[in-house]
């Protein structure tokens, strides 16, 4: 919104939550999230035609265009747990819009939501519009977090679909006006409400198996002696597969890709396609196997055992230039190493102690067995420490394990990490941004994702 807001400066944007202290905070100089590039963007049109404000009702009412980007997380209980979306929060603004409206508005679908939501939207709508004509639009979002600003300047595309009738061609218009401002039209894709809702299910789903084939091969490369990147690169340079999205890493994380491959997967179940569901699944089931593969190399190489020692996780959030932990692979990894009763000490430039804390202690909820694991007991958080500093998390630790690509990392005084830990010294890479060999020439085991093994590392083959 703030994009449209410095892009079109004749339009009024207006942001509304019904939470005090997120507005509070996005009218104050310490926005509520990081991301690169963003405070100037606010910074440039806030209170000029770009506004944040609790007064939802007022706001929805003035309105001709409303963008509903509200939650929309996997259920945890009742129908559909562990798979299905959860569309309360969707639902109860649909009726707050129907209503406080009082004139025509054309309400757009943000939230990444199941095929065939809008249907469900549009009923609530016009079962309860007094006379009002509402204009049901998709328009699903595609940029993805530390580049986001970037990503909604230049766009792949921008994709709106809506309904076949001469109200649905004109709702689609006004919203290709809008982005119009700045995005070229051949880019700005329209098509049919369920094609659009669907598209943004299936891009997150192909990237995601993207993450896993490459990941699946990063397992078979350790085995061959092949090497991922090496791989990689020369898949990728078939015009046909392209080289972006093809690092293989410790797994992906993210708010999106499990939930909305887990969206998938119920959806296919309901429309009786059992065998498409399952083969979506399989993008998952590698995540999952690509973190406890990790896991068990860590163990495995330090004979066997990690109990009472200490391990430096450099790295929490779920990507690099984000404070974001949802879905991090980092919480699986270090639920994994506690588990083995090793002591953590936690460093990451974006994520608070709060935050970690919360993410190592809550329930994890299991999408294939629907049912609640335990959550950490007191003792477990406190096998856990957070620092400020790289070089305090490595300090007598006897290993490092890498779960986020940050660039500082990469440049980080390896001798002098090596100096203060304990002997063997070990690395693991979950996302390949150290030099290896450099590192091996301090003293270093390393382990990287898909890399030909130290000698080491074959001699203590992990249950992979
Ligand atoms: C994703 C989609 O890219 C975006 O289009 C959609 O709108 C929302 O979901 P996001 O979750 O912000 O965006 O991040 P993305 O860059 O896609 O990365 C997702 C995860 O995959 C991260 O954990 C990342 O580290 C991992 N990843 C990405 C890899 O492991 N290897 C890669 O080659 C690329």
């Amino acid at each position: 919104m703030a994009v449209i807001a410095l892009k079109c400066p004749d339009i009024e944007v207006a942001v509304v939550d019904i939470s005090v202290p997120r507005i509070t905070a996005w009218n104050s100089d310490q926005l509520p999230i990081y991301e690169p590039g963003l405070d100037e963007v606010v910074k440039q049109r806030r209170g000029k035609n770009l506004f944040f404000s609790t007064d939802v009702e007022k706001h929805v009412c003035e309105a001709d265009i409303v963008f509903v980007s509200v939650n929309t997380p996997t259920k945890t209980r009742g129908l559909g747990a562990g798979k299905a979306a959860d569309l309360t929060y969707w639902e109860s603004a649909a009726r707050m819009i129907a209503d406080v409206s009082k004139s025509d508005k054309i309400v757009v679908e943000k939230s990444t939501v199941p095929v065939k939501t809008a249907e469900a939207i549009e009923k609530i709508l016009t079962h309860n519009s007094k006379g009002i004509n509402f204009q049901i639009l998709s328009n699903p979002e595609f940029l993805a977090e530390g580049t986001a600003i970037q990503d909604l300047f230049n766009p792949d595309r921008v994709l709106i679909g809506g309904r076949e009738t001469p109200g649905g061609e004109k709702a689609i218009k006004a919203l290709k006006d809008v982005y119009a401002n700045w995005v070229p039209e051949e880019n700005i894709i329209t098509t049919n409400l369920w094609s659009a809702e669907l598209s943004k299910l299936a891009a997150n789903a192909f990237l995601a198996q993207r993450i896993s084939s490459v990941n699946a091969m990063s397992a078979l490369c350790e085995a061959t002696g092949a090497n991922v990147s090496q791989v990689a690169y020369a898949v990728g340079k078939d015009t046909r597969i392209g080289p972006k999205f093809l690092n293989a890493s410790v797994g992906f994380g993210g708010s999106c890709f499990q939930k909305d491959i887990l969206n998938l997967v119920y959806i296919c179940e309901c429309n009786g396609l059992p065998e498409v569901a399952e083969y979506w699944k399989q993008v998952i089931k590698i995540n999952d196997y690509q973190k406890t593969r990790f896991v068990n190399r860590v163990v495995a190489s330090m004979f066997n055992t990690v109990s009472n020692k200490k391990i430096a996780i450099l790295g929490f959030a779920f990507k690099k230039d984000t404070g974001d932990t949802r879905e991090t692979p980092a919480i699986d990894v270090c639920k994994g190493l506690l588990g083995d009763k090793a002591l953590l000490s936690i460093y990451d430039p974006q994520v608070t102690e709060d935050q970690i804390q919360r993410d190592l202690s809550m329930k994890k909820f299991d999408w294939d067995h629907p049912l609640h694991l335990q959550p950490m007991s007191p003792t477990t958080v406190k096998q856990v420490g957070v620092v400020w500093d790289a070089y305090e998390a490595t300090k007598d630790a006897h290993g490092v394990c890498i779960l986020t690509e940050w660039d500082e990392f990469k440049n980080l005084d390896f001798q002098k990490i090596y100096d203060n830990m304990q002997k063997p010294a070990f690395v693991f890479d979950g996302r390949n941004v150290v030099d290896s060999e450099k590192l091996r020439e301090i003293g270093f085991i390393v382990y990287s994702i898909g890399k030909p093994l130290d000698a080491w590392l074959k001699d203590m083959p992990a249950l992979v």
